[in-house]
């Protein structure tokens, strides 16, 4: 069965045409019909707004049956393992599962269960852990590529929670192979120089701002850091946040950007949410066109950014 669960070897072709066909559903409002029903479940083993709400849109805009999930309320809760529901969802006609997953690689073990065809349903991975986040990745390069119409020599920084984001993971791997020169800024305790110094350098805020045509923050993550008893809200936005001030000195045509959910007066100032350069609407406007296109890839048949 085919899949989507990962940005890191996927073709620089594959992402052009669908961002193509995004753009394609965006501008056109027309979605393709399929010859049969397809019946699709939305696993989602972390909390989400975004990526399930905009994943859900995407599957009835493109006519499929959503089949209700929710962990909560499932088998899970009695001790069923991933592999176990899944394969119940399978037997009773789900074809394809949308699935968000606090274990990193977690797809991987149902690539191979396809592969040895103790299952047939397609995967669309909605983010692992702190490993990837293909559709909110796509979302943004798909945001970018609207604002300058092209990726290379673009300066980008990617700034805050790095450690623990798979927004970072997927984009700096994406962006790296597009041409982008790519930077890194926040706490220093959440840069690890030998994985992210591979793909830019570590700079302070103060000497990015200016230079940026992107600036992309990270939301900080207190659900997976260990223990935070010196966490303060009010000095970290003044150390790494986008304050009023550091947006003033941003370039003409420079972009903010976050994924979402955004810790207001944190990682930004809340005014600064719905400010002109922000494009955090756009970015979750675009997320329903970007997933309507892996889904259409994903039912065709593609197998996308396994390993
Ligand atoms: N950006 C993102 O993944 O948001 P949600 O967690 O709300 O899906």
């Amino acid at each position: 069965m085919s899949y989507f669960v990962s940005v890191e070897n996927l073709p620089l072709a594959d992402l052009n045409q669908l961002l193509e066909r995004a753009s394609y559903f965006k501008n056109n409002g027309r979605s393709p019909k399929f010859n049969q029903p397809i019946y699709v479940a939305n696993l989602f083993f972390e909390n989400s707004t975004r990526t399930h709400c905009s994943f859900e849109m995407a599957e009835r805009k493109l006519g499929l049956t959503v089949i209700p999930f929710d962990p909560a309320a499932s088998s899970v809760k009695k001790g069923e393992s991933l592999y176990d529901t899944l394969l119940s969802l399978n037997s009773i006609g789900v074809q394809l599962a949308v699935i968000r997953h606090p274990e990193n690689n977690y797809y991987q073990s149902l690539i191979d269960l396809n592969a040895n065809q103790q299952l047939d349903l397609g995967i669309i991975n909605a983010g692992d852990g702190s490993g990837q986040h293909p559709s909110q990745s796509l979302l943004d390069m798909l945001t970018i590529k609207e604002q300058f119409g092209h990726f290379a020599g673009l300066k980008i920084a990617i700034i805050g929670d790095l450690t623990n984001s798979r927004v970072a993971r997927s984009n700096m791997q994406l962006l790296q192979r597009l041409g982008a020169q790519i930077y890194f800024s926040g706490p220093k305790y959440w840069y690890d120089a030998a994985e992210f110094g591979q793909y830019g350098n570590y700079l302070p805020l103060d000497q990015l701002v200016d230079q940026m045509d992107v600036v992309m923050l990270l939301r900080v993550q207190h659900e997976r850091h260990q223990s935070e008893t010196d966490f303060d809200a009010s000095t970290y936005h003044q150390m790494y946040g986008l304050t009023k001030e550091r947006y003033q000195q941003m370039k003409d045509n420079a972009i903010i950007m976050h994924p979402g959910p955004i810790n207001r007066g944190v990682e930004l100032d809340s005014d600064l949410v719905e400010a002109p350069k922000s494009r955090f609407a756009e970015q979750m406007r675009n997320g329903v066109f970007i997933r309507m296109a892996m889904l259409e890839a994903v039912i065709n048949g593609r197998k996308l950014g396994g390993i």
